[in-house]
């Protein structure tokens, strides 16, 4: 009954992202996995829960539940799902992309110790790791992200881990992964890699050498902008310590968004296939275009990470940010002028989101501290959802000429 599939351990993400984790034999031969609507499970007799509890004492838990918040048939499948689309031993799966990196964090960094993170990486995550962090005494630097020499310089004594992003946000940086992972194998410590803008479809790093990979599922993985999810990929040796603390801390996910999950990731190739294609197309209008000032996309020859993104990478992702040539009023006609796109926060999913980062993102900055952060007045983010590329491209036209007035 909660035999997960494994067959496609080390095959395609495409092949996996249908199958893996799959309970074969289904309750009534049903064809797609059921939703375990549980909190807790039960057991016959008084000799099953003692040999429950001593095949669990002896690290035997697969297939076997005893209470929800240690696990569940449709979250399991679920993460078997994910682990073998990201070539993971395993994977788990919690309450949203930062409860992903809030337990990674606080499992590997104990009080005393000190993170490297990378510049341009989610905000939030920033956030956690500079500030809230600090309470317990874990110290962090910042570097920039590709620069390698100051990141083997930051590297000391109580250093656990390092940390990057990539495609970066907004700027879509491109990090060396093999290279990073290299670094941190040398010297002894753990490297973890925010991947969702990439996807397992055009990144594996796990295959680079990389530790743990993370991902906002609430992203591509769900696709469709309704659940929030967040994944921890890794070998066992390392996830496995995570795994103990989602159970103690308890922000788990819950049996109807791996439902949701289960079901978007059967479409993440075609979708991902189709936004990689899309933001390839859109970007290359938007770079020619005379009322843009720049684009930032890594499927550009002329982006700075265009040469890694093409060695180590099946595609450029399906999110870029542009300049626009004039200020904050006119990114707003800009954005206001738009009909397919919805303004909203997120990525990922089928419906294209548009972002102004410093009006959205940094809101509480003004325009001097945001543009200290890197971020002018009028910096877009687009997220392109799976809207036929034209009409998008015929939308973005008319929006820019719109906006002059
Ligand atoms: C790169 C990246 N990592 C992590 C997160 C956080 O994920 P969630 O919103 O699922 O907590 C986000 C969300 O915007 C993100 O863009």
């Amino acid at each position: 009954m909660t035999h997960h599939r494994s067959i496609h351990d080390n095959g395609s993400s495409a092949t996996a992202s249908v199958h893996a984790g799959e309970i074969r034999d289904k309750p009534l031969h049903a064809l797609v996995d059921p939703i375990f609507q549980t909190s807790s499970y039960t057991f016959q007799n008084m000799a099953e829960v003692v040999a429950f509890q001593e095949a669990h004492n002896k690290g035997h838990v697969e297939g076997s539940y005893e209470y929800g918040r240690y696990g569940n048939p449709t979250i399991a499948a679920a993460e078997a799902r994910l682990a073998a689309m990201e070539h993971a031993e395993t994977a788990i799966l919690v309450a949203s992309g930062m409860a992903a990196l809030a337990y990674t964090f606080l499992q590997y960094l104990p009080g005393g110790s000190h993170v490297i993170i990378t510049d341009d990486s989610y905000r939030r995550t920033r956030q956690l790791v500079e500030d809230h962090l600090k309470k317990f005494n874990v110290s962090c630097t910042v570097v920039p992200l590709g620069d390698f020499e100051a990141l083997e310089a930051a590297i000391r004594p109580e250093t656990r881990i390092l940390f990057s992003e990539t495609p970066s946000n907004p700027y879509l940086r491109v990090l060396d992964v093999e290279r990073f992972a290299e670094i941190a194998r040398r010297r002894g410590l753990i490297s973890v890699l925010d991947c969702t803008f990439a996807t397992p479809i055009n990144l594996t790093p796990i295959d680079y050498g990389i530790d743990v990979v993370i991902h906002s599922a609430t992203k591509y993985l769900g696709g469709h902008n309704d659940l929030l999810a967040g994944v921890i990929s890794g070998s066992h040796e390392v996830v496995d310590y995570i795994r103990a603390y989602v159970g103690i801390l308890g922000g788990i996910s819950d049996p109807n968004t791996a439902y949701l999950l289960l079901r978007g990731l059967k479409t993440l190739s075609l979708r991902v296939k189709q936004q990689n294609q899309t933001a390839q197309k859109v970007s290359e209008f938007l770079a020619n275009h005379p009322l843009v000032e720049q684009v930032f996309y890594p499927g550009l020859e002329i982006h700075p990470g265009h040469e890694i993104a093409k060695k180590q990478m099946g595609g450029y992702g399906g999110v870029l940010s542009l300049t626009i040539k004039g200020g904050r009023q006119e990114s707003f006609r800009f954005i206001d002028a738009l009909k397919i796109p919805f303004i909203s926060a997120s990525l990922g999913g089928a419906e294209s989101l548009v972002l102004h980062v410093a009006a959205q993102a940094y809101s509480d900055l003004n325009a001097e501290q945001c543009l200290k952060a890197g971020i002018p007045q009028n910096l877009v983010r687009l997220a392109l959802g799976i809207e036929d590329a034209d009409d998008l491209i015929a939308d973005l036209d008319q929006a820019l000429r719109a906006m002059h007035g």
